[in-house]
């Protein structure tokens, strides 16, 4: 049911609906206790990365090794044929007859959306732009669910870039499905865009915002921090003044439930400080990113296997 709702892949977080979500993250558990399997055997995972990656590109092909596929494709524009010239559209008619399925992460908004009309297979959604990153809001859930329980009743902050972050976007739609109350914490300029806040108000979904994490530390059971997308900035002066808006300390921790737990889809640059790091049993971000190459593993597996 899974290959058949999502027989075009993986675009926006809009696609998943309750059930969906249950269905996929009981599959990330699985995913968890199968190291190695075959069941991706004689299948090839193209990856297109225009935009920089650690995490998603090389969690997405572990995955697929670890499930006895194959990996194909290109870290960077710069050594595809885009810098010839090339659109998506052609880039994506011709690397579908290489592969199975295809992540692409590209700085446009809409590049997901536009290769997916021009695919015959799978089209997972990598990062596009300052969009979406709706893996990384799946991942994100699975890291909730598994440490803290479960989803529904907790309140969540989501603090940082709320404007430009493509994971913030994706992880509201998912949230918008669960029973969370859902605080969105940015200085003004950075606040959530409109067109998001519109669909979790048509979701009927409980959010506040405000300018502070600290005045709410003691009631949330998560944080999950983001970095100021400096990349997406038309005037770097702008940058400058919010850069250092937020950083969560060791003192902050200290001000936490004993539940607590402090997310971050990663890269970091200053917005947690390294002093909170060994205090694992609340810093879960590096925890996180083991959660993602499980939940990718079951995405892969869901979309592409014959069974
Ligand atoms: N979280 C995330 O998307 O990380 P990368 O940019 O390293 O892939």
């Amino acid at each position: 049911m899974f290959k058949e709702k999502f027989s075009e892949g993986i675009i926006s977080a809009k696609q998943f609906n309750r059930e969906d979500l249950e269905y996929i993250l009981s599959k990330g558990r699985e995913m968890i206790t199968i190291k190695n399997s075959n069941i991706l055997n004689g299948k090839i995972l193209a990856t297109l990365f225009f935009e920089p990656s650690t995490r998603t590109r090389l969690s997405f092909e572990s995955a697929m090794y670890r499930l006895g596929g194959n990996v194909i494709g290109f870290h960077s524009a710069d050594v595809s044929s885009f810098k010839k010239g090339e659109s998506i559209a052609d880039t994506i008619r011709t690397v579908q007859n290489y592969c199975d399925c295809i992540a692409m992460r590209n700085p446009l908004e809409g590049a997901a959306k536009l290769a997916s009309r021009f695919a015959n297979i799978p089209i997972i959604n990598a990062g596009s732009g300052s969009g979406e990153h709706p893996t990384q809001a799946l991942l994100d859930l699975l890291t909730i669910k598994e440490e803290s329980g479960t989803i529904d009743g907790l309140n969540i902050g989501i603090v940082g870039d709320l404007k430009y972050g493509r994971t913030v976007h994706s992880l509201s739609i998912l949230l918008s499905k669960f029973e969370a109350n859902i605080y969105f914490i940015s200085p003004k300029e950075l606040s959530l865009r409109n067109r998001y806040k519109a669909y979790l108000q048509e979701q009927k979904v409980k959010y506040k915002e405000v300018t502070k994490y600290r005045n709410i530390l003691d009631i949330l059971d998560v944080l999950y921090m983001t970095r100021i997308q400096k990349e997406r900035f038309i005037d770097q002066e702008e940058y400058e003044k919010v850069k250092n808006t937020f950083v969560f300390n060791e003192d902050d921790l200290e001000k936490t439930k004993d539940t607590f737990k402090l997310m971050h889809p990663l890269p970091r640059v200053t917005e947690i400080s390294p002093d909170v790091d060994k205090y694992t049993d609340k810093a879960i971000y590096f925890k996180q990113t083991g959660y993602g190459l499980a939940l990718r593993k079951a995405i892969l597996a869901e979309l592409m296997s014959e069974d």
